[in-house]
């Protein structure tokens, strides 16, 4: 008797079991593969390390009843969360259902994934979040918007305790889109995955304004003209593998050290090629991506918002199979001018690596921040401002290398020594002044250049003195501003030297409720 129903519970844990995991039902999963998207449960394979998911709250359903919710009682609540290991190491993730009245975030959804998110914060480990919903689901009212400030709030508590990623993986609308924006990193997948505030639907009706889901709020629209995305993938797939490899250059939380991996690349490497990087005409560009590759160990930069912004490049490297996050000038757009998207793209990242302890490297090759009244009415001065202030408050291990250019503020902005840089090196080609030579003549010698016999010549002849005196690294090196001048060939070991000479680097701020950086 004992055993039959013994057998009768096990088989009532099986059915409950089973019916959690067919989500929406075979329809619905057909409906959502047919748009070319994976299961919530699907995703997590692939996300996870094989086998290693282990899920948690499976029976929660919503307790509203209104508007039919009473007969559409699904297991689970239209989400999947647990925690699971990538690379043998521990994350949280939670799977939005979208076969489930269409991942919509009831009360019962959103106490799922505060739960996870609470287990996040006291176990110190990387929360994941895979988007696929409608928003606030309406039949739950206030419940369900109380469930998304949950969600928010912890949010904003776990930001720079552990890192946050979230996958873009279907439509995300109204609240949907505000916990992906306050996370650190945000992936989307073309023509699959999209985020707006409002949708086409509703923009129509409120400003006439045709345009598609794609147009309003795909990846390639968020990736290269908002930046509210970094990076765009082409499949689910890739989308996943490009998490894998982000988590593997970041720490787990911030009172751990990023992961160290030694790779088999010799630190004394010494790259001849870089001798010659830089061209003879200082007018002239070259790509400074090509330079990080040749520094970096294997040459494996992992760019982040590679789209976005494209004058000013940002990422993640190894250099020693130390973990580094990389800031650079890029000279083949703008002329590596800072212009306000350049400016929050590496300001954010600054207090991102910053948060977590990882170095950060600068390549430095600006001619300044870039002028116009676009420029200047859309708030530059506050832009770089917000980038300035990144640099300054920074405490982790800090080295520069300048590689040509470093006018004016520019010059201070991109982690001078003055803004507490562990080391600055310059190679030869470098030049540190107020501003270039023809721009600073025109000014200190108006009245000279205008009365000389031929102006032309006189000018020409300034600018060449100008050139002279303020184009090298070595009237900055002679005040110590900048600690040393390298061949460029020498730039990896001797960034590896540094890495290693700052390992133990300890800095802090003055004790603060907060700063208040420029918003
Ligand atoms: C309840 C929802 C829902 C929602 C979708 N569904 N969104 N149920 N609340 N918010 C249900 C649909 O009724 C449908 O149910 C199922 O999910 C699949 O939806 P479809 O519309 O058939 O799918 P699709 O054509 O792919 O369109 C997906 C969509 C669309 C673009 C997301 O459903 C949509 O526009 N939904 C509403 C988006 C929205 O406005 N959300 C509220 C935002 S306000 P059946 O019955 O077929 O299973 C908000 C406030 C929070 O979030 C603010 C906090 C700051």
């Amino acid at each position: 008797m004992q055993i039959e129903i013994l057998e009768d519970r096990l088989e009532q844990l099986r059915q409950l079991r089973a019916e959690a995991q067919a989500g929406g039902g075979p329809e619905r999963i057909a409906q959502q593969h047919a748009k070319g998207k994976l299961t919530a449960r699907e995703r997590l394979e692939l996300l996870l390390d094989k086998g290693s998911f282990r899920e948690l709250d499976p029976f929660v359903t919503t307790r509203v009843t209104d508007f039919g919710l009473a007969e559409r009682r699904y297991l689970g609540d239209g989400v999947v969360t647990g925690w699971g290991t990538i690379d043998g190491r521990l994350v949280y993730v939670y799977a939005q259902d979208f076969t489930v009245l269409g991942g919509s975030l009831g009360e019962g959804h959103a106490r799922k994934i505060v739960k996870i998110m609470d287990m996040a914060m006291k176990n110190g480990a990387p929360l994941i979040g895979l988007n696929d919903s409608g928003g606030a689901r309406i039949q739950e009212g206030v419940l369900s918007l109380g469930g998304y400030a949950d969600i928010f709030l912890r949010n904003v508590m776990l930001s720079g305790v552990v890192p946050q990623i979230s996958a873009i993986l279907g439509p995300c609308a109204g609240g949907a889109v505000y916990s992906p924006a306050l996370t650190d990193f945000i992936f989307m997948v073309r023509r699959t995955s999209y985020m707006y505030i409002t949708g086409p639907d509703v923009v129509r009706a409120v400003m006439h304004e045709e345009v598609t889901h794609e147009q309003l709020g795909g990846a390639d629209v968020h990736t290269t003209i908002s930046g509210v995305a970094h990076f765009a993938a082409d499949t689910e797939a890739d989308l996943f593998y490009m998490i894998r490899k982000l988590l593997s250059y970041l720490p787990s939380n911030n009172m751990e050290d990023p992961p160290y991996v030694p790779n088999g690349d010799d630190p004394l490497r010494m790259e001849e090629r870089l001798n010659t990087i830089v061209p003879d005409d200082p007018t002239r560009p070259y790509d400074i991506k090509e330079a990080i590759r040749l520094i970096v160990d294997n040459g494996d930069f992992f760019e982040v918002q590679p789209d976005y912004a494209p004058n000013i490049v940002i990422g993640f490297a190894r250099l020693g199979g130390h973990s580094v996050g990389i800031v650079a000038n890029q000279p083949a757009v703008l002329a590596g001018a800072l212009d306000i998207k350049a400016s929050e793209k590496a300001a954010r990242f600054v207090r991102f690596c910053d948060a977590f302890n990882i170095p950060i490297i600068t390549f430095e090759d600006v001619p300044g921040f870039l002028p116009g009244v676009a420029q200047e009415h859309g708030g530059i001065i506050k832009a770089g401002a917000k980038l300035l202030y990144a640099y300054a408050e920074a405490t982790v291990p800090k080295i520069t290398v300048i590689t040509r250019k470093a006018y004016g503020g520019a010059y201070c902005v991109m982690n001078s020594r003055h803004l507490r840089a562990d080391l600055v090196l310059a190679w030869p080609t470098a030049e540190l002044a107020v501003m270039g030579p023809e721009g600073a003549v025109n000014i200190i010698f108006r009245r000279e250049i205008a009365e000389a016999p031929d102006p032309e010549a006189r000018r020409a002849e300034l600018v060449a003195e100008y050139r002279a005196r303020f184009a090298n690294p070595y009237v900055a090196a002679s005040y110590g501003f900048v600690d040393d001048v390298i061949e460029p060939k020498e730039t990896r070991p001797r960034l590896i030297n540094a890495l290693e000479m700052l390992q133990n680097k300890r800095d802090q701020n003055p004790p603060k409720k907060h700063g208040n950086i420029p918003l």
